[in-house]
């Protein structure tokens, strides 16, 4: 016998929403068309919480709102000042931890880092340049791996085990040495497919499919005329 879902009733940035129990509070506060941003969340796979672009204050206690479920009467914040430079400095941190150089990037216009950092109204990183020196793993005959553009947000792992069955990729070590690697010498021996739904779930230009770069112009990218999330608020425009 099923048990029917209780409705709960949480408060987030002071609205007051009727949320399904055992629901994330990124979930519903989308559902309630209120934008959490987030990175290492992604459609239905089971959450991570390594990013913590998505933390909020849950009844004066940070938390990842991706991975924290709602209970009755949770009173969340999420556009405050404090959390709004919280998130701004991660992905000033994923910036300079990496080699991103949007204006060579056929990711750009698509990339969330990017749109984020757009949203975020960042426009030079407040931290210093690491430029680790990574390689390139173009083996596979139609998808490619750069690892300088690569975040760690762990998608493409979850994405290959949950929704491809396979397990092309994997971490490797632990802290700052932590990496992206693939189950075998390199992409082009793993069971990788161009069809798999991991070439499309890298939120950057880290794993791309190859001959189809800057397939849009620029002016037509996703993110050109809209900010990232306000295909979410959106949605809350509509319903008033
Ligand atoms: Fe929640 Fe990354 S989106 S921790």
């Amino acid at each position: 016998m099923t048990k029917n879902k209780q409705t709960l009733t949480i408060t987030i940035d002071g609205k007051k929403i009727a949320v399904e129990e055992g629901i994330t509070i990124l979930k519903a506060a989308e559902k309630a068309g209120i934008y959490i941003p987030h990175l290492c969340a992604y459609k239905d796979l089971i959450p991570h919480g390594s990013c913590r672009v998505c933390s909020v204050r849950v009844n004066g206690r940070i938390q990842a709102s991706c991975v924290q479920t709602v209970s009755e009467g949770m009173v969340i914040e999420s556009d405050t000042a404090e959390l709004l430079e919280y998130r701004r400095m991660i992905v000033d941190m994923l910036f300079v931890e990496g080699n991103h150089f949007c204006m060579f990037c056929e990711k750009s216009g698509h990339c969330e880092l990017q749109a984020m950092a757009y949203r975020f109204g960042i426009t030079a990183p407040q931290f210093p340049y690491l430029n680790p020196n990574r390689d390139i793993d173009l083996s596979h005959p139609d998808v490619f791996l750069d690892h300088n553009r690569c975040i760690l947000c762990g998608r493409c792992v979850r994405t290959s085990q949950e929704l491809d069955h396979k397990n092309v990729f994997q971490f490797v070590n632990r802290g700052h040495k932590k990496r992206l690697e693939v189950n075998a010498k390199g992409l082009a021996e793993t069971d990788l497919n161009v069809t798999d739904s991991v070439v499309n779930a890298c939120p950057v230009g880290a794993l791309m499919k190859k001959r189809v770069g800057y397939e849009v112009p620029i002016g037509n990218r996703p993110f050109d005329h809209a900010s990232i999330g306000s295909e979410i608020e959106k949605t809350e425009g509509e319903r008033k």
